[in-house]
């Protein structure tokens, strides 16, 4: 018996097993441990005649070596009954392998009705069938593992094989479909596409080949794919001679073939043909909401570019959705210089609000008092002209800076800096993510002075709408933020940024135009320009020096902060050592709120002042929407929070909780999302779409929710 990959006490059912590439997976799966199921009609390669001595036969081949096995002979058609025969036999059903099969080639026009039907019957429906008949049983034990057997016939098609062609083809849908409502009863399924010599293929390949191609090349995949710890679901691989090889699909980019208000022609079509055809930089989608969002954004750039030729110019978002990861994660993207006297550190301190106002300012701002220092957020300033020098010229990555935004930095300090003299940067690519609605670049700085390293800084980077390449959505090297532990904050600090904040800030280094020039900034989307992330970093990093570090740059050892959009800052921590003259005393991690947050959900903030808005004029509103909207906010998954906003009642309300009346509409969405609407990074039908929001009862009423959202949540 084989030690590794164990089965015992697995039941398995082969279907086709008497013969050819079915034996030997009953024989693998039979040696391993498991009991199986042989079944077998025992007819001929075209489906004619019945006997039992094919199972039999493979039944007495694993009975002799000490495995556990039972005979079935009846047809994949009555599904049910086979497997009655597992769960007599054995007393359950953890494993199917759809394997029978027949063949009646014929080319296209000459196919009967009946070399049409048997074909579907015995391979699509019998394997339907089959499955069907499992399926609860697995689901009750949350465990089952489903092979579906397909065949390049299908994938590529193959003269004189349409009946065979697509039945095939047919079972990867299945297959596909049945991952998805599978997955969360533990219930895998595989498609395979097998090659091998058996009397299947005996009558079209060489006999060296038939000889070659053995079904025990084929046998240890299907037995991996089926193993419980095998986490592979809804896959479809190639498989033959000892080699494996995995499949997915690839798009092209595409083209958007109409303007706005214009019909779309033939002609438009025909143009554009070259660019819809180009499979440079395509993109590779995994699922129905990627897919369908590639829709979204076309809709979105119509509505907002007005017409066909502003797709070959513009690297929007749909232009923008292909990224080739390996050429980039790992790239070392620049080495940068950067020189500086005591006026960069003075400059950046005014720029991150600091001002002569506060008396403990002056060390930062002036370059003869006795402690002159820089703050120690200016790390990111040298750190940032590195990454500035790669990232535009990345290849593989269609960038627009006016839709790159800064997602998060990380930021760790080794030693105070130097207030003037010349520090260098080493940037590289440490990952790249694919959130959907977007792509985040992972790139790590850092920051020498001569051969000290002196600090490394984290950079994400947003870029908005070129996500759906397909490539993972998290990375175990992003510097994760902490939760924000449940006690009240221990200060609250107002602060304010001025009309020339951007202005000032940029004069540190990032020229950045979506930050000054309101024509860019409508480029990107936003309304008006948008003040930098960094400079909300620096004013966050200066705050918390001076509540819990006495301004002792000595003491600032690292920050990690969280950008969301008009929320300034949602997440993130300073962390802070103990004074020197105070070596023994631990100090406690400091939270710092900059805007008054009462849990640790975003989207609270948006509720409680849509709530001040609807008592100001909730009767207006009442008019306009009459309708009781519950909110099912979630956090990693689950309910986190209720919110109704009844705009029917009286004159209106907003609650925490469940609708007290009933709610006309019902929505689902995680806190995140819920940001990503109220701050139109993406619209509610988008989000809908693409699966983040759920929506119960009356759906048209969703139609009223960017209206309340857009307008009552100015934050
Ligand atoms: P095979 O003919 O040796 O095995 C198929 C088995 O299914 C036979 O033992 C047959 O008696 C049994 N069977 C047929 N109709 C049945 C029914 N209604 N109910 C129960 N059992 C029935 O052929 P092979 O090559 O082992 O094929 C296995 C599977 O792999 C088939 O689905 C075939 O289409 C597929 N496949 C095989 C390829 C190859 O290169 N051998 C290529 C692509 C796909």
């Amino acid at each position: 018996m084989a030690a590794g990959l164990r089965f015992d006490g697995r039941v398995v059912l082969v279907t086709g097993a008497g013969g050819g590439l079915g034996r030997a997976y009953a024989l693998a799966f039979a040696e391993r441990g498991a009991s199986v199921v042989v079944n077998d009609l025992g007819g001929d390669f075209k489906g004619f005649g019945k006997s039992s001595s094919a199972a039999d036969k493979v039944v007495d081949e694993i009975r002799a070596k000490g495995g556990k096995a039972a005979p079935n002979y009846d047809s994949v058609e009555d599904g049910e009954k086979l497997v009655q025969t597992a769960l007599e036999a054995f007393g359950r059903i953890d494993i199917v392998v759809n394997n029978a099969g027949i063949l009646r080639d014929r080319s296209f026009v000459r196919i009967s009705d009946e070399d049409w039907d048997i074909i579907h019957r015995i391979h699509l429906r019998g394997s339907f069938l089959v499955t069907r008949a499992a399926w609860n049983h697995m689901k009750n034990q949350k465990f089952g593992r489903i092979i579906m057997t397909s065949s390049a016939a299908g994938i590529y098609g193959n003269f004189g094989q349409a009946n065979y062609s697509a039945a095939k083809l047919g079972l990867l849908g299945l297959s596909n479909t049945i991952a998805i409502e599978g997955r969360k009863y533990n219930i895998h399924c595989n498609t395979i596409a097998p090659t091998a010599g058996s009397r299947l293929t005996q009558t079209v390949m060489p006999q060296d080949l038939v000889d070659a191609f053995k079904p025990e090349y084929v046998a240890p995949l299907v037995v991996w794919l089926c193993h419980e710890s095998c986490t592979e679901n809804g896959s479809l691989f190639e498989v033959g001679a000892g080699w494996i090889g995995k499949l997915r699909w690839e798009r092209s980019l595409g083209a958007i073939v109409r303007g706005k208000n214009q019909p779309m022609t033939p002609e438009a079509v025909r143009d554009k043909w070259e660019k819809v055809c180009d499979f440079d930089n395509a993109s590779k989608p995994r699922s129905i909401q990627e897919s369908i969002s590639v829709l979204n954004d076309a809709l979105s750039q119509i509505e907002s570019e007005g017409n066909v030729s502003m797709n070959s110019t513009s690297s929007g978002s749909v232009a923008s959705s292909s990224v080739d990861m390996a050429s980039i994660v790992g790239r070392e993207l620049a080495t940068n210089v950067y020189k500086y006297t005591h006026l960069e550190p003075i400059l950046y301190a005014l720029g991150v609000g600091m001002s002569t106002k506060d008396r403990d300012h002056l060390k930062f701002l002036f370059e003869r008092s006795e402690e002159f220092c820089c703050l120690p957020s200016f790390a990111v300033i040298p750190a940032q002209a590195s990454m500035f020098d790669g990232v535009p010229s990345l290849p593989g990555l269609n960038i627009d800076l006016a839709k790159m935004l800064h997602g998060e930095q990380y930021l760790e300090l080794y030693k105070p800096l130097p207030t003037s003299g010349q520090l260098t940067s080493v940037s590289t690519i440490a990952d790249i993510l694919d959130k959907g609605s977007g792509a985040v670049l992972l790139i790590d700085v850092n920051t020498y002075c001569g051969k000290d390293l002196v600090c490394y800084n984290q950079f994400s980077l947003f870029f908005v709408g070129a996500g759906g390449f397909g490539g993972k959505r998290t990375s175990e090297k992003a510097k994760v933020t902490v939760s924000p532990p449940k006690r009240p904050p221990d200060a609250v600090i107002s602060d304010v940024t001025t009309a020339d904040q951007a202005a000032l800030y940029r004069l540190s280094g990032d020229w950045n135009p979506l930050h000054i020039d309101a024509s860019f900034a409508a480029l990107g989307g936003f309304k008006k320009p948008i003040l930098h992330g960094l400079c909300t970093f620096g004013f966050a990093a200066r705050n918390v020096l001076k509540q819990f570090a006495n301004n002792d740059v000595n003491r600032f050892k690292a920050i990690k902060v969280k950008e969301t959009g008009e929320v300034a800052i949602a997440g993130g921590y300073v962390d802070i050592v103990p004074a020197l003259n105070k070596p023994s005393a631990q100090e406690p991690l400091k939270m710092l709120k900059i805007k008054l947050h009462t849990t640790g959900l975003q989207s609270d903030l948006v509720f409680e002042e849509i709530a001040c808005r609807v008592k100001e004029m909730g009767n207006e509103l009442v008019k306009k929407v009459n309708a009781v909207f519950q909110w099912d906010i979630t956090k990693d998954g689950k309910t986190a929070m209720q919110w109704t906003i009844d705009l029917k009642n009286g004159s209106g309300v907003v609650y925490q909780g469940p609708a007290k009346t009933s709610a006309d509409t019902i929505f689902t969405l995680s806190d995140e999302d819920f940001m990503d609407v109220v701050q139109q990074k993406t619209n509610p039908q988008k989000a809908f779409f693409s699966g983040k929001l759920k929506v119960k009862g009356n759906i048209m009423l969703s139609q009223k929710l960017e209206m309340i959202l857009k307008d009552y949540a100015k934050l």
